[in-house]
């Protein structure tokens, strides 16, 4: 079955009170635009037609649609059913319309299938469920048999269906030229004098088309956001759902009401999180990984059995298997730590490379550095890779000891198993196997 999907993306968003057009609102870090688009690609042959209006060519530029993805315009926002009227030229025959709303983020793709397929050929059918506080929402409303008559939204509502709490969650399918006759039908006389999409809902039934409602058990996946407040409660909601995706999977998450998952995260079980962490980006986690509160993780991989000690932010950076990381330390962007490394307390390492066992664990700067395996970096060193006009490199020999509070002016080599004396200024290359001190000699003076 071909399937068009129109997605809702016109609208002003006024009481959102922002600048920005509505559907650019993020939550989890992406559009609530780009997160139905890509839920609705989940579909088998389906192609989206979006319908924008409000600073469309903004709204254009800020989403990724697939090329084969047909854009219209609606000059003039006259309602949900105008909307759907501007992208009616470019429906395939014989395809299902499937009326997305591009402020109702987080429909599950099956959802959308299952509604496809009620609908049929055939018949209208209507995503519903039930809101215990329905104000803002559209009103099911159905005979005494429990047949469903219509929709009627809070603008128009009588206070006797204001107290209906079945509600529409905007998204509709019906087969594209069913579509099409009803759309010729709908009026706007109705208190915000806009032609609603809702409409069609009667239309259907004085045309003898069969409507049938899906009622969704678990509502978290159709709640819409008109204002700021609300967009917080998606948010939530996102993130207790993919909360409840891991914990299903084996990851522990101490509180899913403490942390924020904003991009593609894989996390493979028997790994922990503890409150407070932010991922974002394409971020992949091992198994049995322990991440401490406060961590921040971007776009990185971390290996099976590393440990990550609280607020510590890692970004662009590739952690091997059963590497330690903080706390309080920065590693990356561009950051690799071999298998077993340790970076600890207050220590940044930036465009590095860390070798197998080596050990960074207090209070230093690896910046630009080529760090072999079982080294020592003392607390304190930094890697001088700045000369005010070029990055410059630092390579590190295996098994090399660099003493406490040394200053290694890159570009620079240490060689393997030297050792650098604490307190040093290391400005030339150092042999393997040389201890190197590059300090005043101490002088004890009487005192006067
Ligand atoms: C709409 C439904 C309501 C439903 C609710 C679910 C109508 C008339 N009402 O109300 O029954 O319970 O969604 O969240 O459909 N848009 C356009 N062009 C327009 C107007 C709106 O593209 O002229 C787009 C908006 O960008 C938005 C979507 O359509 O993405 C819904 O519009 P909105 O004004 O938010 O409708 P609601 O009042 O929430
Ligand atoms: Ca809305």
């Amino acid at each position: 079955m071909k399937i068009d999907a129109i997605i809702l993306a016109a609208g002003k968003g006024k009481r959102m009170q922002s600048a920005s057009p509505k559907v650019l609102q993020q939550v989890a870090g992406k559009a609530l635009l780009q997160h139905v688009l890509d839920t609705s690609l989940e579909l088998k042959s389906c192609q989206p037609h979006i319908v924008v209006g409000d600073q469309a060519a903004l709204v254009k530029a800020s989403v990724s649609a697939p090329k084969n993805s047909k854009w219209s315009k609606q000059a003039k926002q006259l309602g949900t059913g105008h909307a759907v009227k501007q992208s009616l030229k470019g429906l395939r025959a014989g395809s299902i319309a499937l009326i997305l709303y591009g402020d109702v983020p987080l429909v599950k793709s099956s959802t959308m299938n299952n509604l496809v397929k009620a609908a049929g050929k055939n018949s209208l059918a209507l995503l519903s469920f039930e809101q215990q506080t329905p104000k803002g929402y559209g009103r099911i409303i159905r005979s005494p048999g429990g047949k469903v008559l219509g929709i009627v939204e809070e603008k128009d509502a009588t206070t006797e269906q204001k107290k209906i709490t079945e509600v529409n969650s905007g998204i509709m399918a019906v087969a594209s030229n069913k579509l099409e006759e009803l759309i010729k039908g709908l009026k706007n006389k109705n208190a915000a004098k806009e032609y609603y999409l809702t409409d069609i809902v009667s239309l259907a039934n004085e045309n003898k088309i069969p409507v049938k409602a899906v009622k969704l058990d678990s509502k978290e996946e159709v709640l819409g956001a008109n204002n700021l407040e609300e967009l917080n409660q998606l948010e939530r909601n996102y993130q207790l759902l993919k909360a409840k995706e891991f914990s299903k999977k084996g990851v522990i998450i101490f509180d899913p009401a403490r942390v924020d998952f904003r991009g593609e995260v894989k996390i493979q079980k028997g790994s922990s999180i503890d409150i407070n962490c932010i991922f974002e980006g394409k971020v992949e986690i091992g198994k049995n990984v322990i991440i401490g509160p406060g961590a921040v993780i971007r776009n990185s991989k971390i290996g099976d059995g590393s440990r990550i000690e609280p607020y510590t932010l890692i970004e662009n950076a590739i952690l091997e298997k059963n590497v330690t990381a903080g706390p309080y330390a920065h590693i990356g962007p561009d950051a690799h730590l071999e298998e077993s490394s340790e970076i600890g307390n207050f220590v940044e390492v930036k465009r590095s490379k860390i070798g197998k066992g080596t050990k960074a664990k207090h209070l230093a700067y690896i910046g630009d550095g080529q760090v072999a395996e079982k080294v020592n970096v003392g607390a304190g060193t930094i890697f001088v890779n700045y000369d005010g006009k070029n990055k410059n490199k630092t390579k590190v020999g295996k098994g090399a000891f660099i003493g406490s509070n040394s200053s290694l002016i890159a570009p620079i080599k240490i060689g393997q198993n030297s050792m650098i004396g604490a307190g040093s200024v290391v400005t030339s290359d150092v042999p393997a196997e040389r201890l190197a001190l590059g300090r005043s000699r101490q002088r004890n003076i009487k005192k006067k």
